[in-house]
């Protein structure tokens, strides 16, 4: 693949992270390294760069800036983990200076190194390039898999969402007679059971999408129309996906607020089953709560949870996210009630998951974390919340005994992940918080008088 020029493809932005653009090629096979050397004297960066050259180690970009992180500068150098003696270089260079990350997407391969993850919300568009299958290909048991007509259907969705990009609108589908009549069996069922197994938060909500986004039998609502209402409501948004995502991608989502989303729908032969993820799941089971705060609150907490973590972290996030987001319970006045959008979008699982054939257990991140699950068949034990407020707070609990050497805040204003990983930038935030804290004061001393 032709390599762009490094310059123009990259942009920093003052205060916060290094930010650049790349091919995926190259991204795979290369780290960025950000040190900021002991001493400020003259001389450092060109004495830093002969530690690459003494080890062959070829440097695809450099950058130099005043440190966020202290007194003195910062250098940005990105390598390629392929040429000369990396491993020692890094030795190097780490002894010499007082701040020292790795960021890499082959990170098994590089001590020490954290995983790539977005930092802007227009990062998540290099997810669509790393899909783990195309939704067009269809395993051999897909009720779709002999019918011609439909797997053109899958490509034309896939190829919707592996074009899309960042800012733009969500593409609006002609869905065709067939696919609307799939759609309504699937909610004339299903609206019948959410009075009495939906949650709270979730019958509050659905009205507002059959007023709002077209939410009808005879009408399946455009991803647009929904993403733009829970926007409105959270800043949650959707966008469309080409294919099954990795777990730390899918997650990397959702800090930002981002929700990736089917477009297709299910086969028409099978109304009431799918085998993957369709837009009756996505539009029913999922879309109603991330209108709810709390519950968008509780996503956003798993998704920055996920940012640069540990592989086996990302697996019990991924489970974790199973057992909320997904098939998920919850305790209200009394009852048991269902918010997983996994049960929300099944006519025979919402049904059954309020029976007494499930066991049901308290919600625990770190038994959830472990706890196997089948993915073809009604689960056979759910994890029940007190709240999402509850949920989310121990789900933060959870997050703090992650294995990584920095804190992360998502900043709405830039909708960028602030990577804080030094007494200056927590100082920073800190008297932010202190300033936010006042207004508070203010408003709640004029409640008072
Ligand atoms: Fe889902």
């Amino acid at each position: 693949m032709h390599r762009q020029t490094s310059v123009d493809k990259h942009i920093l932005v003052e205060g916060g992270s290094y930010i650049m653009e790349g091919t995926e090629s190259q991204e795979a096979r290369n780290a960025c390294l950000i040190f900021s050397p002991k001493t400020d004297e003259a001389g450092s960066l060109a004495k830093m760069l002969r530690v690459f050259k003494d080890h062959d180690v070829n440097l695809m970009h450099i950058e130099s800036r005043s440190s966020t992180r202290g007194p003195g500068y910062e250098f940005f150098v990105e390598c390629d983990t392929r040429s000369g003696q990396l491993g020692k270089a890094i030795e190097e260079i780490r002894e010499q200076c007082g701040y020292f990350n790795i960021i890499s997407r082959d990170y098994k391969d590089n001590l020490a190194a954290v995983p790539w993850f977005p930092r802007r919300i227009r990062d998540l568009d290099r997810f669509a390039n790393q899909i783990l299958s195309y939704g067009a290909e269809l395993d051999a048991d897909h009720p779709g898999f002999t019918d011609p007509v439909y797997r053109a259907r899958r490509k034309y969705f896939a190829d919707i969402a592996y074009n899309y990009k960042h800012g733009q609108p969500l593409p609006r589908v002609d869905y065709t007679e067939e696919e609307i009549a799939t759609w309504g069996v699937i909610f004339r069922n299903l609206t019948k059971l959410y009075k009495t197994h939906a949650c709270r938060e979730y019958n509050h909500v659905f009205p507002l999408l059959v007023d709002n986004c077209g939410y009808r039998e005879d009408n399946i609502p455009q991803l647009e129309d929904v993403s733009n209402f829970l926007k409105d409501c959270t800043g949650f948004t959707l966008r469309p996906v080409a294919g099954l995502l990795s777990s730390r991608d899918f997650l990397a989502g959702l800090a930002f607020r981002v929700f990736h989303s089917t477009q297709y729908i299910r086969h028409p032969a099978k109304p009431m089953y799918t085998p993957e993820p369709d837009v009756c799941h996505e539009l029913l089971g999922h879309a109603p709560l991330f209108a709810d705060p709390a519950f968008a609150q509780f996503c956003q907490e798993i998704g920055l949870a996920s940012l640069g973590a540990p592989d086996d972290y990302i697996e019990k996030l991924a489970a974790i996210f199973w057992f909320t987001v997904e098939y998920g319970l919850c305790r209200q006045q009394g009852q048991i009630k269902a918010y997983g959008a996994g049960l929300l979008s099944s006519y025979g699982e919402l049904q059954y998951c309020l029976t007494d054939k499930p066991q049901l257990r308290e919600l625990d991140p770190e038994k959830m974390g472990v706890q196997k699950y089948p993915i073809t068949q009604f689960q056979e034990i759910y994890f029940v919340a007190d709240s999402f407020e509850s949920a989310k707070e121990k789900t933060v609990k959870f997050a703090n005994a992650i294995p990584r050497p920095f804190g992360v805040r998502y900043n709405p204003y830039t909708q960028s992940v602030e990577v804080l990983d030094s007494k200056p930038q927590v100082g920073n935030l800190m008297s932010n918080i202190s300033s936010e804290f006042q207004i508070l004061q203010n408003a709640f001393q004029k409640l008072k008088a």
